[in-house]
C-alpha cells in the first residue's frame, strides 16, 4: 500500500435551506493507518464522511485521497473504498453470508471466491453461527458486525466508518476495536464516533470537529502539546485549595478536577503530599481536550466560575 495523503482544501457544505454543515475544512492527513474525528451531534462528521466516500457533492472547496479528487475522480476512488454508513443495516431478506458474498461479486470477485472470503470475514467478527439466519431476525449489534464483516472482506483500501461502534455492547465494541486495528494494518480507516476513549486508543490521528470546522488535528502528543494546559490533577472536594494557574472544574461527584501545567501540576503535587490529601496528576485525555475545545455540556464537570479561581 502506497501512503498518499487525504487532502480538504477550504471544504464546505451548505444543504438546501442554508444550513451550514462544514465552513472551509482544510487539512491533511496520509493515508495510513486509523484517522479518527470527534465531535458533537450535529457538528459534520457525516457531512465530511459522505462528501469524501462521493456520495454527498461538497458546495465549494476540494477534497482528494491518494492524488485522486472526490468529484472529478469518483469512479475510480469508489472502486477503492468502502463503507459504513452512520444509518446502514442489511437488506432485511438477505443471510450475512448472502449480503457480503454479493456485496463482493458486485465488486467483482468470482462466486467462489466471494462466498470463501465472505465464511472468512464472518468467521473474524464471530458471527458464523448466524451467517445463514436472515438480517432481520439478527440483533443490532449482529448487523453492525455484519456489515464491517462487508468491509473487511472486501478488497477497498479506503474505508469510511461512520459511528461503527455506536449501540454495541462492551465487549462487542473491544472486538470491533481489535478488527479496526486488524484493518488497519494495510488499509486506510477513516472513523467517526462519540466515544472518546475509543478515538484515543485506536486512533493514530485525531481531529476534532465543532460546528462545521476543525478545531484542531494531530495525534495523542501533538494535541496534548496544542494545549496550554496539558495536566490533569484530581482531588476530592472540601479542601482549602491554593491559587492555581489553570482551569478549576468541579465535578458532580463533588471532586475538583484542575487543567494545569506541568509545573504547577508538580507544585500542586507537592503541597497535597505534605498536607496528606489523596490526588491523582495524569497528562490530559482526549475527553480533557475535546472539553477544553469544543465546550463544556459534552463534560460531565462544570467550570468553576470565571477563569478557574478557587471558590
Ligand atoms: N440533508 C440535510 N439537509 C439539511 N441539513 C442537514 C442535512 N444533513 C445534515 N444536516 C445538518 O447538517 C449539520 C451536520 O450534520 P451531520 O450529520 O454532518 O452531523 P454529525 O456530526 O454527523 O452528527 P451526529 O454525531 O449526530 O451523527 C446538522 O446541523 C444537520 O442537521
Ligand atoms: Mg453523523
Amino acid at each position: 500500500m502506497s501512503v498518499g495523503q487525504l487532502i480538504c482544501n477550504d471544504l464546505g457544505k451548505v444543504y438546501d435551506g442554508g444550513k451550514r454543515a462544514l465552513s472551509s475544512v482544510s487539512f491533511s492527513v496520509p493515508t495510513e493507518g486509523i484517522f479518527s474525528i470527534i465531535g458533537r451531534n450535529g457538528a459534520g462528521k457525516t457531512t465530511l464522511v459522505r462528501i469524501l466516500a462521493t456520495l454527498l457533492e461538497p458546495s465549494y472547496g476540494t477534497a482528494s485521497i491518494d492524488g485522486l479528487d472526490v468529484m472529478e475522480d469518483a469512479d475510480e476512488l469508489r472502486t477503492r473504498m468502502a463503507i459504513v454508513p452512520q444509518e446502514g443495516r442489511p437488506l432485511p431478506w438477505l443471510t450475512p453470508l448472502q449480503t457480503i458474498s454479493s456485496y463482493l461479486m458486485w465488486r467483482g470477485e468470482s462466486y467462489r471466491v466471494s462466498r470463501r472470503k465472505a465464511e472468512e470475514a464472518l468467521a473474524l467478527v464471530g458471527l458464523e453461527d448466524v451467517r445463514d439466519r436472515l438480517n432481520y431476525k439478527l440483533s443490532g449489534g449482529m448487523k453492525r458486525k455484519s456489515l464491517l464483516a462487508m468491509v473487511m472482506a472486501s478488497d477497498a483500501e479506503i474505508i469510511f466508518l461512520d459511528e461503527p461502534t455506536t449501540g454495541l455492547d462492551p465487549i462487542s465494541r473491544q472486538v470491533v476495536w481489535d478488527l479496526l486495528s486488524r484493518l488497519s494494518r494495510d488499509r486506510f480507516v477513516f472513523l467517526t464516533t462519540h466515544y472518546l476513549e475509543e478515538a484515543e486508543s485506536v486512533a493514530g490521528r485525531i481531529g476534532i470537529f465543532e460546528e462545521g470546522s476543525l478545531l484542531a488535528l494531530g495525534n495523542m502528543d501533538e494535541l496534548r502539546a496544542s494545549m496550554r494546559y496539558q495536566y490533569s490533577v484530581r482531588v476530592s472536594s472540601g479542601i482549602e485549595l491554593p491559587e492555581v494557574d489553570g482551569r478549576v472544574l468541579k465535578g458532580r461527584d463533588g471532586r475538583v478536577q484542575i487543567l494545569t501545567t506541568r509545573e504547577e501540576a508538580v507544585r500542586l503535587s507537592d503541597q497535597f503530599i505534605g498536607r496528606d490529601i489523596r490526588f491523582s496528576v495524569n497528562p490530559v485525555t482526549l475527553d480533557d481536550i475535546f472539553y477544553h475545545l469544543a465546550g463544556r455540556e459534552i463534560h460531565n464537570y462544570e467550570e468553576d466560575g470565571e477563569g478557574g479561581g478557587w471558590p
